[in-house]
């Protein structure tokens, strides 16, 4: 059970320690641009993640692959634009941190530097290692991604659950360690039996922040998007939609489209 919650007008990276050592556990959304960062800062989220399902949100792409720095670098600064007390991590998008570490250093400098963020986020073990020991010598914070992690979907051919064979579970706690090791401050789990991502979680000291792994990790993070209820498509069974909010938005925009047809829009009040 979760500890009395101590209150945070700002979250740090060291916040985020402090949580996981009092058994606090850490919320985490994403956003894409200015206003919903700011309502989402506003509801007390810990963390929100510029994540690259962008590329999928806001771009309508299948696969978040196609997303380039610029764009991210763009959602990136409008959501710190809007959030005052979240930390703002930002995923590295495909591309441009795997050919060597140096690339995956301008890029994190870049993120950082044009976008204000506080921390960013690359998917990838043992093969990205070096990628993140050079930011991290930068001063650049940085959390990790395994199990399911959607750049290599090509590589998986699927969106399934990860890692429910022995050795691709044993590899998962080998590289959860190796990222805590070299100074990451938190780790994301995707898609993988909780029994594991609640083994993962009690090995390290940094908090493992889950995604459709079970509630014994030490948060939550969810897709914005998905969580509201704007897109009915995306079905996964660890998804908890909290609206219906394409319903309310279709219903909204249809009742403006029929007052403006039959001139019930704008009245008297609403003109000068
Ligand atoms: O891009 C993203 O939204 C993510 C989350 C699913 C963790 O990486």
């Amino acid at each position: 059970m979760s500890k009395a919650k101590k209150t945070y007008s700002r979250i740090t990276t060291k916040t985020l320690q402090e949580m996981k050592a009092n058994g606090e556990k850490i919320s985490m959304l994403t956003a894409y641009d200015y206003t919903l960062g700011m309502l989402v800062d506003q509801a007390g989220i810990d963390v929100i993640l510029v994540g690259d399902s962008a590329s999928n949100v806001m771009a309508g792409h299948e696969t978040t692959l196609p997303i380039t720095l610029d764009q991210m670098i763009y959602h990136a600064s409008s959501v710190v634009t809007g959030v005052k007390r979240a930390l703002v991590v930002v995923d590295l998008p495909f591309g441009t941190y795997q050919a060597d570490s140096k690339e995956a250093l301008r890029s994190a400098i870049r993120i950082m530097k044009e976008s204000g963020a506080h921390a960013v986020k690359l998917e990838g073990g043992v093969e990205v290692k070096e990628s993140i020991e050079r930011i991290l010598r930068a001063g650049i914070p940085v959390m990790g991604h395994l199990g399911l992690t959607p750049q290599s979907i090509y590589k998986f051919g699927s969106y399934t659950v990860r890692a429910k064979e022995e050795q691709e579970a044993k590899q998962l706690l080998e590289e959860v360690k190796m990222l805590e090791t070299i100074g990451c401050f938190g780790v994301v789990l995707e898609k993988i039996p909780a029994t594991l991502a609640g083994q993962a979680a009690k090995s390290i000291s940094i908090p493992v922040i889950g995604i459709g792994a079970g509630p014994e990790v030490d948060g939550q993070v969810l897709v914005l998007h998905d969580m509201l209820g704007m897109n009915k498509e995306f079905s996964p069974r660890f998804l908890r939609r909290y609206l219906d909010l394409d319903q309310l938005l279709i219903k909204a925009i249809s009742q403006y489209s029929s007052d403006v047809k039959s001139l019930n829009f704008p009245n008297k009040d609403e003109q000068y």
